[in-house]
């Protein structure tokens, strides 16, 4: 029985896609588990880059089968954009995408309340894609499923019902004008066709493919610190991007899990609001996010850029049950003259014992950092452990030993060629 957990050990943007990408020809299957089109994974094959959404990123190998779990979030628009994409480069969907019956929809009334919800002073800088107002309605047990589209009287009923009370919502609550319902009902009627050969039962899917020996990669989304649990809440998404979400967002069961994989990257980044305790705003930032190209691969925005933070990976590790992990981009890095890394906090002069996710006292912490000298080269060319500069070593064994998981992938670059296994 082979079922890994990947997971995002940070605030998002590892190089999950990159990662998953590698791992994905050693795989059977590769399904996601939560998050919707606010996840951007990017994966680089030669001139060629991808940034997939909603789409697992195992799609890019030939015979490796996509699941989209019940625990994602699938706006059925963003969806069709990313298989046709995808087939425009001769990537063939068909028997090989599997969609849960119980996912939910995003509607176009999810994506107008999350930006709306948006305009208030203390906003979270979502990605805008209704994945907050999406989440809310499938908890609230108004949510409308992949399952609906096969029922078209029963799904135009639905709809209706929503659209009532969310017309009300929009002009009472925010003074924004009605959604037009017919246009929606019609809209959302036309995707059954589109979406119909790829629904399946995803559990007794996944099932038969472990006890059929398949090996299953589930490829988070997100970061562990944007766990609406676990995170950095309220600024975090509205998922569980943890690996226990990989049980409850597939219907594989946790007796079945056998590995969680940490995505680290070698410095630490954030995009939207909230605390970011390493966070540096001057020079150094500025250098990160442009020798990292930090960018946001949904939305464009920048990213936050800070140094490594070692109290936070071991937070997510104990959170995630991180064995092994890839670090990534540490090219980025071979600027710097000097390298700092977090290794403790302290509050009023004290030292925590433990990462507080509350954001008041998130807020007040002194990261206590440890400064490594930098390498100063270019290792982006760089193939084997052996050949690396002896600071990048030296870096590597630092944040393994405060981080206190295996390192088996070091990742030197986007493309698949730049990548290091120990
Ligand atoms: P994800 O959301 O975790 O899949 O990560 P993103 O795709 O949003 O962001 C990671 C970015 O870094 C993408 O542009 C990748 O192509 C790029 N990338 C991944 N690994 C490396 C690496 O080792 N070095 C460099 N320089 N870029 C990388
Ligand atoms: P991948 O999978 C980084 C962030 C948003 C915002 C918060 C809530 O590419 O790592 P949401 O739209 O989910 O309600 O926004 O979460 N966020 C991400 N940050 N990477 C992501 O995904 C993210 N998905 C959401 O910026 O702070
Ligand atoms: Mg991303």
């Amino acid at each position: 029985m082979s079922v890994t957990v990947l997971v995002g050990s940070q605030w998002g943007d590892e190089g999950k896609g990159k990662i998953v990408d590698i791992l994905s020809d050693r795989f059977d299957v590769v399904a996601r588990y939560q998050g919707g089109a606010n996840a951007g994974h990017t994966i680089q094959i030669k001139e060629n880059q991808f940034i997939l959404h909603l789409i697992p990123s195992g799609i890019l190998r030939d015979g490796v089968s996509c699941v989209i779990g019940n625990g994602v979030v699938i706006d059925p628009k963003a969806l069709l954009d990313e298989i046709e994409l995808l087939k425009n480069f001769g990537i063939k969907i068909e028997n090989r995408l599997f969609i849960s019956h119980n996912a939910h929809l995003i509607m176009p009334y999810h994506k107008l309340l999350d930006s709306l919800g948006e305009k208030r002073s203390d906003k979270i800088g979502t990605t805008g894609r209704g994945i907050g107002p999406c989440y809310i309605d499938k908890y609230a047990r108004k949510g409308i499923k992949i399952v609906d589209l096969l029922n078209k009287s029963e799904l135009e009923k639905k709809i209706r019902k929503n659209l009532e009370e969310k017309n009300n919502l929009l002009k009472k609550v925010y003074e924004h004008e009605e959604l037009d319902v017919d246009a929606i009902v019609a809209e959302y009627l036309a995707f059954d066709e589109a979406i119909d050969p790829y629904i399946t039962d995803v559990p007794s899917y996944l099932d038969n493919a472990i006890a059929n020996g398949k090996k299953i990669l589930m490829e988070g989304a997100q970061g562990a610190l944007l766990d609406v649990d676990f995170g950095t809440y309220p600024y975090v998404t509205s998922s569980n991007p943890t690996s226990g979400g990989a049980a409850t967002g597939t219907g594989i069961p946790p007796t079945k899990i056998t590995a969680v994989f940490g995505i680290v990257k070698a410095y630490t980044t954030r995009v939207g609001n909230g605390p970011f305790p390493t966070e540096l705003t001057g020079e150094d930032g500025e250098k990160l996010r442009a020798e990292g190209g930090e960018f946001g691969a949904t939305t464009g925005r920048p990213r936050r850029c800070g140094w490594f933070d070692a109290e936070l990976i071991r937070y997510s590790r104990m959170i995630n049950g991180i064995q092994r992990a890839a670090i990534t981009k540490l090219d980025v890095l071979g600027n710097m003259d000097e390298i700092k890394v977090c290794v403790a906090y302290e509050l009023n002069g004290k030292r925590l014992k433990s990462f507080p996710t509350d954001i008041a006292r998130l807020n007040q912490i002194t990261p206590i950092y440890e400064t490594l000298p930098g390498w100063k080269k270019d290792i982006s060319n760089v193939r084997s452990y052996d050949e690396l500069p002896s600071e990048a070593k030296n870096y590597l064994d630092f944040i393994t030993e405060q981080s206190g998981f295996e390192i088996c992938i070091i990742s030197v670059g986007p493309k698949r060629s730049q990548t290091i296994e120990l």
